[in-house]
């Protein structure tokens, strides 16, 4: 099946850089949030994304005018009736999800294909809840999606290779290169990262090396755009605390559970950039190391 029409849940980091990588490709967009506040946030980041590209020469005005048209905000679900493809984007609780996925279930025509970009939880878990379980499965992107390539596109043992076959297209579509997944926990990619990102910390609450150090040693020898510290500021210490949980229940094993520090940092409220301190502090002009008591 050819998506035409996309819906999104959620217009957080996540769902507005989906919904923007959706209507740069020409797709009509429609983006479902619980309070108004939400999508002017959200497509404000987008509006900020699109006029850098055209103060970069580009895109044009024209062009930012035209992606910018494509995108439509709403706080009501049933404006998502005509969409060939809903991606939820909300936060990672399993109740929350379902409960909007039954909800689709009554409005939506029988084609419309639902797609979860969980990173962490088991996608089969949502399938009773959206009455076609061969046309669910995960789709998860990574941040800042504009800029990341990859998308982990995940089949459950009820998911269609109609439905995989139709992401894939949708996938290319937007610009983006899908590689299947299967339906456990971190997928691919977060199953080797987290314990990577976990390393770090554990190296740094050992005191075996500086957060600097750690960051540069990856960066400089490994050629990674961010070093791990780095890493786990911009995707958010609450985020990434919540993914290692998830993973951690899951398997029972012990290079998926957050170490003390890490604990400590999210209790202490060092989300990372968005609450303007973590690894690092990001009050002054360059960030600095966060003196952490190690
Ligand atoms: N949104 C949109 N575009 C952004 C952006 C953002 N938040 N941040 C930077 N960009 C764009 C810039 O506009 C610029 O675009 P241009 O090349 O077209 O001019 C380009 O990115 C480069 O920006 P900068 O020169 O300012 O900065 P960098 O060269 O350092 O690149 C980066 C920024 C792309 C974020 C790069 O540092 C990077 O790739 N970092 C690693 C990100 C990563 O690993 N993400 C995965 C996280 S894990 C995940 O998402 C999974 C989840 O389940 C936990």
């Amino acid at each position: 099946m050819s998506i035409e029409k996309v819906g999104v849940l959620g217009c957080g980091l996540m769902g507005s850089g989906i919904a923007q990588v959706c209507a740069q490709a020409g797709l009509k967009t429609m983006v479902k949030e619980i309070d108004q506040k939400f999508i002017d946030k959200g497509f404000g980041v987008i509006n900020k994304n699109l006029q850098r590209a055209a103060d970069k020469g580009k895109i044009t005005g024209e062009k930012k005018d035209e992606i910018l048209s494509n995108l439509k905000g709403t706080l009501e679900f049933e404006d998502l009736k005509d969409c060939d493809l809903i991606i939820e984007a909300v936060p990672e609780l399993l109740d929350v999800k379902n409960g909007m996925y039954s909800t689709l279930a009554g409005i939506c025509p029988e084609k419309t294909i639902f797609a979860s970009n969980t990173s962490s939880l088991t996608v089969v878990a949502m399938a009773a809840a959206t009455g076609r379980p061969d046309r669910l499965c995960g789709m998860h992107f990574f941040n800042p999606v504009p800029m990341m390539r990859l998308v982990e596109v995940v089949k459950t043992i009820a998911t269609s290779q109609e439905t995989i076959d139709s992401c894939f297209e949708f996938c290319r579509k937007i610009g983006k290169s899908p590689i299947l997944a299967k339906d456990r926990s971190g997928f691919i990619v977060n199953r080797l990262l987290i314990p990577y990102m976990l390393d770090a910390i554990t190296v740094l609450e050992e005191g075996l090396a500086s957060t600097e150090d750690i960051d540069k040693g990856i960066m400089l020898g490994l050629n990674h755009p961010m070093g791990p510290l780095t890493l786990a500021d911009f995707v958010g210490l609450d985020t990434f605390i919540e993914v290692c949980d998830i993973m951690f229940n899951e398997f029972h094993e012990k290079r998926f559970s957050a170490p003390p520090l890490l604990k400590k940092m999210v209790l202490a409220g060092y989300y990372g950039r968005k609450s303007g301190k973590g690894f690092y502090d990001y009050s002054g002009e360059k960030p600095v190391p966060t003196d952490l008591g190690i």
